[in-house]
């Protein structure tokens, strides 16, 4: 099967030729495609992108979570987990829960790892609803997802901390054989919107836009708002996936059950060891995990960068109120 998938990808090689190239912050190069920029490793790739374009077929019963790298992927990921599965492991020990053992990551698959490159992970391909995430911007996403009326979340963070996020992120993952990108480069690069999947700005609002338009599948949620009153957005976003928490349930603590479980504290726990592929320990995905760690990086001077360019990005648009 994965020669097959080689092949489907390999028809797309040649079309790379024409994107746009800059500088990758993690691996050599990033390719522009549809005006967003595109990372490019073994697992993901504007090919991938392309091939799933043209060949991906989406179920109505799936999940989709959609963010931007460093918006909050990990923690999602788990919350969705946690909530979608809980009738599965209802009466097991608490001990024994997937989320426990094995990285969000591989509880909850990237859409273009899962379906274009085989990599394992914990859930089986029977596994209903699926659970995919992805990092496809909103106008390269298949159109299959739209018109399946499956349910989509869209989870955004403030650009600053993303980008102090992406920053040490990306520096821990860079091969040894490349120097560390000071902060300064960074800041230069999210600023032209070159990051993964970037501009930033076009992402976020290209993904609020979709939101307004297809309002009963895609829920736009924002890491600051789960981190205030994880309580109440876990009950919201159990009810838009369809695994509304009962009476019942919500007095026997099972909400609180699950965002402890997922908490910063018992994830980064979990993962303190083993690396969720080659070069990619799973305790990276776990930093600090607080809103506002910007100000620990960012001068005066390029916070006011940044709030011109997020001013003159959103002028008059909803997302900005
Ligand atoms: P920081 O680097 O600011 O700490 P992603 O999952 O999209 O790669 O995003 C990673 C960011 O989410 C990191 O931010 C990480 O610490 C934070 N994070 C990971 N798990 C979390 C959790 N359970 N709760 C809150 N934040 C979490």
């Amino acid at each position: 099967e994965t020669g097959h998938l080689d092949l489907i990808l390999d028809r797309y090689k040649d079309k790379i030729t024409t994107c746009p190239k800059e500088k990758g912050w993690v691996s050599e190069n990033m390719y522009m495609y549809q005006g967003f920029w595109h990372i490019s490793n073994n697992e993901f790739s504007v090919q991938t992108t392309m091939a799933m374009q043209d060949t991906y077929k989406a179920h109505p019963t799936d999940i989709y979570l959609i963010t931007l790298p460093k918006s909050g992927t990990t923690w999602m990921k788990a919350l969705m987990f946690a909530i979608v599965n809980r009738a599965r492991y209802k009466g097991n020990p608490l001990s024994s829960h997937p989320l426990l053992i094995n990285n969000p990551h591989k509880c909850v698959p990237f859409l273009e790892t899962k379906i274009f490159k085989n990599t394992p992970t914990y859930v089986d391909d029977e596994c209903s609803p699926r659970l995919f995430a992805t990092h496809i911007p909103h106008i390269s996403l298949p159109q299959s997802i739209l018109d399946s009326g499956c349910r989509i979340v869209y989870m955004s963070r403030n650009p600053k901390d993303v980008l102090v996020s992406l920053f040490h992120f990306t520096n821990k993952l860079r091969d040894e054989s490349r120097a560390r990108m000071p902060f300064d480069e960074a800041f230069e690069l999210f600023t032209k919107g070159v990051s993964p999947y970037g501009p930033y700005w076009d992402h976020v609002k290209g993904y609020y836009n979709m939101s307004l338009e297809y309002s009963e599948n895609i829920l736009f949620l924002t890491y600051e708002d789960m981190k205030e009153d994880t309580l109440n957005k876990v009950k919201h976003l159990a009810k838009f996936l369809g695994y509304p928490f009962t009476n019942d349930e919500e007095a026997s603590g099972a909400v609180d059950e699950i965002v402890r479980l997922c908490s910063f504290k018992t994830l980064s726990e979990a993962n303190k060891h083993g690396n969720l592929r080659e070069g990619v320990p799973n305790d990276a995905f776990f930093r600090e995990g607080k809103v506002g760690d910007w100000t620990s990086h960012l001068t005066d001077e390029m916070s006011v960068i940044l709030n011109k360019i997020t001013r003159e990005k959103f002028c008059g648009h909803p997302i900005s109120q």
